[in-house]
């Protein structure tokens, strides 16, 4: 029973939090559209494992990471430094 609440509560949070700007804009010229990543990706927790918000530890290490690898796994997004770094 506690636990069915817990996790109603999560999911109402989840849906009732601010979803976001639509695009962050990153160090070193790096323009994320979170928006058509939430699109495209359909899971926020893909990102967000611990719920939506800022991501523990992102930086350089996270994204090239996580990123990179969606889009190498995926087929589908930029891989290639100058394709990300616009700057
Ligand atoms: C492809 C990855 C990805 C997906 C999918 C994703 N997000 Fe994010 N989101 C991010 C990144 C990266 C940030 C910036 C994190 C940081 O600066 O610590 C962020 C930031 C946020 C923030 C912080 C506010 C802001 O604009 O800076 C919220 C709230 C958020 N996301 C909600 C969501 C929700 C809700 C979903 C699912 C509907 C979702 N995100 C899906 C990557 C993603
Ligand atoms: C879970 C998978 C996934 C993750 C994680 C992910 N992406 Fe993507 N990304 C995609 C897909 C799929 C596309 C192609 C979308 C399309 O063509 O409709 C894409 C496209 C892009 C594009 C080109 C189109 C656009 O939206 O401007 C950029 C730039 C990009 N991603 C940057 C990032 C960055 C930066 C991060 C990490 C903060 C990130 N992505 C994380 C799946 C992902
Ligand atoms: C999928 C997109 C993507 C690709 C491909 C990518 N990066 Fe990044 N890179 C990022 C993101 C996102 C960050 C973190 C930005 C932040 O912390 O705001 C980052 C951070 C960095 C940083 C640290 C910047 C700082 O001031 O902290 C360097 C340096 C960097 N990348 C170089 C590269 C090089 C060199 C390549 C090619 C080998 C590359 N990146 C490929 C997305 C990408």
């Amino acid at each position: 029973m506690k636990k069915s609440i817990v996790a109603l509560f999560a999911v109402v949070a989840f849906a009732g939090t601010a979803f976001g700007a639509d695009v962050i804009e990153m160090k070193k010229g790096v323009s994320f559209n979170h928006k058509a990543h939430k699109a495209a990706v359909g899971d926020c927790k893909k990102c967000h494992e611990k719920g939506p918000g800022k991501i523990e530890g992102f930086g350089k290490d996270w994204a090239h990471k996580t990123c990179k690898g969606c889009h190498v796994d995926m087929k589908k997004g930029p891989t290639s430094c100058k394709d990300c770094h616009k700057k």
